[in-house]
């Protein structure tokens, strides 16, 4: 299935940062102008954070329910604040859409997309049940109407065969190695149900690059946009960010195909 052909401007494109690798970070809580927190009755720490989008009277506002102690996709990772900040820049191109988020965890894209005009399906690990309901928890208190789906990378269960997106979206999704192949394996999966569909991901530069080099070889797909997460992010939100991320636009590498 996959052509072989090396495309010589990904490489370059995904070597610019490497010299930054670095490990994943703390998660950052910082983003919202109002966070609270609470003991709930198992005494884990829930806090909920507030999002804001936009300075005129279209803007809004997204809360998000997170979990201290949780590991990974019950907090809202600084990847995910500079994707949904991207989704509200290009909400023309997202209203409308329809769009899939992968490793949603807490799903603030998602949501922006939603809140947006775009019909989301906001997905995480099938075994995740307690991020799975959590994502349904903010859905609701955010009142938007968006799918919660278990699906798992690389996994083939019954209901990933009937998405359709023409927007992948997946915020520090690329942060174990171990699972990037099953991750690409999925997003090529969904690219090749819709034509001139696009995965957009924020991830933090680490290690990883060349292996998400070879794989996007592997798997025929190209990148067609990185940039710098931090170049179109208001410098409100930037103060208590930190890290090396970036934005990738992948679509399928029709050129070398079979
Ligand atoms: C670092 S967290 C990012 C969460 C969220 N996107 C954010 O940026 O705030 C990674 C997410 O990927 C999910 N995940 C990890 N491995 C997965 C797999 N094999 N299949 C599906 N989701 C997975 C985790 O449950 C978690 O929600």
């Amino acid at each position: 299935m996959a052509s072989r052909n090396k495309n010589k401007n990904t490489k370059l494109k995904l070597e610019r940062h490497s010299e930054q690798d670095e490990d994943n970070e703390a998660p950052q809580i910082e983003k919202g102008d109002k966070i609270t927190a609470e003991l709930s009755p198992d005494q884990d720490m829930t806090t909920s954070s507030q999002h804001y989008f936009g300075s005129t009277e279209d803007d809004f506002s997204i809360s998000i329910i997170e979990n201290m102690k949780e590991e990974y996709g019950l907090f809202v990772w600084p990847s995910s604040i500079i994707l949904a900040e991207y989704v509200w820049q290009q909400r023309t191109r997202f209203s409308g859409a329809n769009v899939v988020e992968l490793g949603a965890g807490t799903s603030l894209p998602g949501l922006v997309a939603a809140k947006v005009g775009a019909d989301v399906t906001l997905t995480d690990d099938s075994s995740r049940s307690e991020v799975l309901d959590n994502m349904r928890r903010v859905c609701s208190i955010n009142n938007l109407k968006c799918r919660v789906l278990g699906l798992t990378w690389g996994v083939w269960d019954a209901p990933v065969f009937s998405l359709r997106p023409n927007i992948i979206l997946g915020a520090d999704v690329l942060y174990d190695t171990s699972a990037f192949d099953d991750l690409f394996a999925t997003v090529t999966f969904l690219l090749q149900k819709c034509p001139d569909s696009v995965f957009i991901t924020t991830y933090h530069n680490r290690s990883g690059h060349h292996l998400i080099e070879f794989l996007m070889d592997k798997w025929c797909l190209k990148c067609t946009k990185l940039v710098d997460g931090f170049s179109f992010m208001p410098s409100h939100k930037t103060s208590k960010l930190s890290g090396n991320i970036q934005l990738a636009e992948i679509v399928l590498d029709n050129s070398g195909s079979k």
